[in-house]
């Protein structure tokens, strides 16, 4: 698929701006701070329903303005879908899809599918388990839109258990025996194990599929190391968990029954997908403080280019968007990655300076600058 057009009113640096895109490359050009950023992650934001960058909606929307709209034309099997999204920071957001009457955010979902790689993905490597926990969960919506429900079901069970444990920790403290909060516990603990459960599976599912792509990713573009093993470590249980959704069921419902006073004595919940992590191996050791600057470099990326190939495999080729990644590489890392992303169906690319994108990669350009985008005639 690709987008044949964007739109953004309000939205971070633009007041308004129109940008006609094509199938093949396309190159955003501009010194820093222009807004090339700006640009992608509105792609990114469309896909996701997150920004990459930050984690509320508030700074997404210009300063100054009440709300945002991100549209994009979204062509797929020559069909052509509008996607329109309302971004209003502290209120529900809106969706609408070819200009139909407004609908949940989560309907635009699979619409556009995208896969942005950007600085901050270093994170995934050097960063807290949340980061992963992110990366995982933002890919399995892509791939299965239904698992947004399941994860948004899942925070409000963990939210309401939070709050009874947090309750019955208060009440022990202040030395009553039982308190009520316990007793209503078990309601919750089946419902978290129910929805954790489903959640794991989907996980689990995903990371041994994608694991042979992204070391096949990561083996493309470096020389040596690896491989790459990427390591699911469950809050369940140390034993690797079953890969069905009943027999990671009984192992949560379990450890919730083993690790009920620990719980209690903490005061929130212990164990569940929002306690887990992805380990990223490199060869024996863990990426995450032993892999050079370089090679961990490599291994976000590779983590984005196997998302890329899994989406792909799924049919509904993604949109490829790579911001400011080619002055972070050396010559071969940047020549290899270009190989590999040259015959998408659309690559998104920004650079500081049109030098930076290599020669393979020659396509549309754009020049951005002072908030506004300029086509560049292919003769400029
Ligand atoms: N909500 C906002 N309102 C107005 N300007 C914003 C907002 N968010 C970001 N900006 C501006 O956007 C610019 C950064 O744009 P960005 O796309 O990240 O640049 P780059 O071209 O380096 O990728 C900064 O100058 C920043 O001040
Ligand atoms: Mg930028």
């Amino acid at each position: 698929m690709h987008v044949a057009h964007l739109s953004l009113v309000d939205y971070r640096s633009y007041a308004r701006v129109e940008v006609p895109l094509e199938p093949g490359v396309t190159a955003f050009v501009g010194p820093n701070g222009q807004g090339k950023t700006n640009l992608v992650e509105a792609i990114g934001y469309l896909a996701t329903l997150g920004s990459h960058r930050v984690a509320s909606d508030a700074p997404l929307v210009r300063l100054g303005a009440e709300r945002a709209y991100v549209r994009a034309s979204i062509v797929h099997h020559g069909r052509t879908a509008l996607a329109e999204l309302e971004i209003n920071p502290g209120k529900a957001n809106r969706a609408r899809i070819n200009r139909s009457a407004a609908t949940r955010p989560r309907d635009l979902l699979g619409l556009l599918r995208s896969v942005l790689f950007a600085p901050e993905d270093l994170a995934l490597v050097k960063g807290d388990p949340g980061e992963r926990r992110k990366f995982l969960d933002e890919l399995l919506t892509a791939r299965t839109p239904r698992l947004l429900g399941v994860r948004q079901d899942y925070d409000r069970v963990l939210k309401q258990r939070n709050t009874l444990l947090r309750t019955a920790a208060m009440a022990r403290r202040a030395g009553g025996a039982r308190s009520g909060a316990l007793s209503t516990l078990d309601v919750w603990d089946e419902h978290l194990a129910a929805t954790g459960a489903e959640l794991t599976a989907a996980r689990l599912d995903l990371v041994a599929s994608l694991q042979p792509l992204v070391d096949k990713s990561y083996d493309a573009l470096s020389t040596g190391g690896g491989p790459t093993v990427l390591d699911y470590r469950s809050s369940m249980s140390e034993d690797p968990l079953p890969h069905d959704r009943a027999g990671i069921h009984a192992v949560m419902t379990a450890a919730i029954a083993a690790g009920r006073a620990a719980e209690v004595e903490r005061g929130q919940t212990l164990i569940g997908p929002h306690r887990d992590d992805l380990v990223l191996r490199l060869g024996p050791l863990p990426a995450k403080g032993y892999a050079s600057h370089g090679e961990s470099w490599s291994y976000a990326l590779a983590l984005r280019l196997g998302s890329y190939e899994l989406l792909r495999a799924d049919g509904g080729e993604p949109v490829l968007v790579l911001d400011d990644v080619f002055a972070e590489l050396d010559t071969t890392r940047r020549e290899r990655l270009a190989e590999m992303v040259a015959d998408g169906e659309q690559v998104l690319v920004t650079a500081a300076v049109a030098q930076d994108v290599p020669p393979v990669l020659a396509g549309a350009r754009f020049d951005v600058a002072d908030g506004e985008v300029h086509r560049v005639a292919p003769s400029e």
